[in-house]
């Protein structure tokens, strides 16, 4: 009897989405290196999910801290925090209301909406039926297989001429819980598919190039923020030796692997992976770039939050040789993005922007010999991080539209 209630107990704690009542998210301000030591004490000690930076080793003077607090450590760590001078703001008083408040565009209709965060399933479906509507300007292709088994498609934009045109890649939802990302992606595939004919600068661009767009890239790890665990960051793949499941996809790739703000933990949510590639989506995404690299000549990869667009290199200081034409394009494309509703964004190359990370997928992908390689991360700041209100998803696509038709722009002015 005793046995039966306890299956049933882990039947439940396996199948029940984890909630997040009482988790609070705090900015931190440290300004000096006490500060600082006790930020990454708390993130040995306790395992806190870090929002912004990724991991505690990435924390620095003057920089904003995100941490998620769950419930239970809230007493231990509001106290170590009192004893020392640091400015703390609560960003999220309630997560689990948060997590409920993202939803904020909820209508009783059903199905695909692209101002609604849509869940696999859906978006699947949605890829096929805008595919088959627009014949002559999409076409859909698999890449591979997801660890769990999903297939990977990718959407093919633009106007078929018979001959091979330059290509822009760009993916969306490497981190599964950059909800706004999965977003942005079939927005983008939308936007260009409905304003071909019309507006005059897409019609360019679909004619003259080819958008490669895969609309979720960590799919497994998606799912498992609709079913289990919104806070999910990395892929589902087993790790030998460990319990702890996944690998950062945004780690896992081969450029200066693992060697700085990354970890060789699997239990860390910026694990690099058993060797680069290690995860097949990862694996699947490089080898259709490397299959196709004589026609992609831009790789746009989209991550949130923080209001930046970063390129090459976030490995290791070093200015990228194309540097100052990757900057003054960034610039432009920011600018552009800001001209809608005023949204803020910096721009530079990622170590000295963010903090040094290797084995990032624009780095590979930049000295694979792809130019034009940036990683956005969209809206917001930090008021809402991954739980970014569904009302917000209209004006923050709007606004991304603008920066990545300003870059492709350039790309096809500049082959
Ligand atoms: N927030 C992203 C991440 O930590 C930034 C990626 C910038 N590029 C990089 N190669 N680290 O994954
Ligand atoms: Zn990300």
């Amino acid at each position: 009897m005793k046995l039966f209630l306890l299956l049933g107990l882990v039947a439940v704690a396996l199948c029940e989405p984890i909630t997040f009542v009482g988790d609070k998210v705090l900015q931190l301000k440290p300004i000096n290196d006490e500060h600082v030591t006790i930020i990454r004490e708390l993130g040995e000690k306790i395992k806190l999910d870090f929002w912004k930076p990724r991991s505690a080793d990435l924390v620095s003077i003057d920089m904003t801290v995100d941490i998620h607090v769950p419930a239970a450590q809230l007493a231990m760590v509001s106290t170590i925090l009192q004893q020392s001078d640091m400015e703390v703001k609560v960003m999220i008083d309630n997560l689990q209301e948060a997590v409920k408040g993202q939803m904020d565009n909820r209508s009783p209709t059903k199905g695909h909406d692209y101002t609604k965060y849509n869940s696999w399933a859906t978006i699947n479906d949605w890829a096929i039926s805008i595919s088959s509507a627009n014949p002559d300007l999409i076409s859909r292709q698999s890449i591979g297989n997801t660890y769990e088994g999903r297939t990977m498609h990718l959407l093919k934009i633009g106007k078929n001429t018979g001959s091979n045109k330059p290509a822009v890649f760009m993916d969306c939802g490497f981190h599964a819980r950059e909800w706004i990302t999965h977003a942005f992606c079939q927005w983008f595939v939308n936007e260009a598919v409905s304003t071909y004919g019309s507006d005059p600068d897409m019609t360019n661009l679909l004619d003259r190039m080819d958008f490669f767009v895969l609309p979720v890239f960590n799919i497994d790890g998606y799912e498992y923020t609709w079913n289990r665990d919104r806070m999910w960051r990395k892929t589902r793949s087993k790790n030998s030796g460990s319990s702890c499941i996944g690998t950062d996809p945004n780690r896992n790739f081969n450029a200066g692997w693992c060697t700085v703000g990354a970890s060789s933990n699997p239990c860390s949510d910026t694990y690099c992976g058993s060797s680069p590639e290690s995860e097949i989506e990862s694996k699947n995404l490089a080898n259709f770039i490397r299959t196709n690299k004589s026609v992609i000549k831009a790789y746009l990869t989209v991550h949130s939050y923080s209001q930046l667009l970063l390129f090459p290199y976030s490995y290791k200081y070093d200015l990228a040789a194309h540097h100052s034409e990757l900057m003054s394009v960034s610039q432009g494309a920011i600018a552009a993005l800001r001209s809608l509703y005023g949204t803020k964004y910096t721009s530079g190359p990622g170590a000295a922007t963010i903090y040094p990370a290797a084995g990032g997928s624009d780095d590979w992908a930049y000295d694979l010999g792809v130019k034009y390689s940036y990683t956005f991360e969209l809206r917001d700041e930090g008021r809402y991080g991954f739980l970014l209100p569904e009302s917000q998803i209209k004006p923050t696509c709007e606004e991304t539209m603008l920066a990545v038709k300003y870059i492709a722009n350039h790309v096809l002015n500049n082959l």
